[in-house]
């Protein structure tokens, strides 16, 4: 595939603020962008609304293979029991090689014709993107981003403790971490972004600075 595109990928574990990060950079620089934990979710969804196990990798996989644009829009994506099943379903490779071309293609030849994409996830800056043009790894402590998670948890109405919330955020970061294909990790190139002692703006000026330099280096 010939890329045009610039693409910068945005990785890290749940909640250190990628999303906010991503979404943000591709605003300034007038690019697509991809949350690709979506994908994932929409798998997730789907098997649990199939009643089926987010453990059985046949059935997941069959569940991605078959994905559609309708399942993205599925109400309960967000929800800590999708987030978990998300989890279970990437640790299948027939699951990751069925989600890879659609993020690939997003990156290469982003919608409307724009001439970049943003794309955050686990595995951009290592697998689906590994010449991306700039690479960010974006991290905060556990409790920082457990409290984060937990306010916007509350914030939706959904009743959880902050324990749990941080007990379901380890759980994910061990399962993201440990699987075999494609475990969450930074690049080698990946530029680190600590987000625990940044408020919003001053991570995003901080995300911008480091892609503004890449780009222009
Ligand atoms: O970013 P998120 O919390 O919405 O992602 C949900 C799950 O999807 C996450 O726990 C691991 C998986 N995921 C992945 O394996 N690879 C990606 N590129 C994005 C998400």
């Amino acid at each position: 595939m010939t890329v045009s595109s610039v693409v910068i990928a945005v990785d890290g574990p749940v909640a250190a603020g990628k999303g906010t990060l991503a979404r943000r950079l591709a605003d300034r620089y007038g690019y697509a962008y991809l949350d690709t934990g979506s994908l994932y979710r929409a798998v997730g969804s789907r098997v649990l609304r199939a009643g089926g196990d987010p453990a059985d990798a046949d059935f997941a996989a069959k569940m991605a293979e078959s994905l559609e644009e309708s399942d993205l829009a599925a109400t309960d994506l967000r929800s800590e029991t999708v987030g978990l099943a998300a989890s279970r379903v990437a640790i299948v490779p027939g699951v990751r090689a069925a989600l890879l071309e659609y993020q690939r293609r997003f990156a290469f030849a982003p919608p409307g014709g724009k001439p970049g994409a943003v794309l955050d996830g686990r595995d951009i800056g290592t697998v689906v993107c590994p010449d991306a043009a700039v690479k960010l790894f974006v991290t905060a402590r556990d409790d920082v981003r457990a409290a984060r998670r937990h306010k916007e948890l509350m914030d939706k109405g959904e009743s959880v403790t902050f324990e749990r919330v941080l007990a379901d955020l380890r759980q994910r970061d061990e399962q993201d971490r440990s699987r075999s294909t494609a475990p969450l990790r930074p690049a080698d190139d990946a530029h680190l972004l600590d987000t625990s002692d940044l408020a919003i703006e001053a991570a995003v000026t901080a995300a911008a600075d480091i892609v503004s330099a890449t780009l222009k280096s």
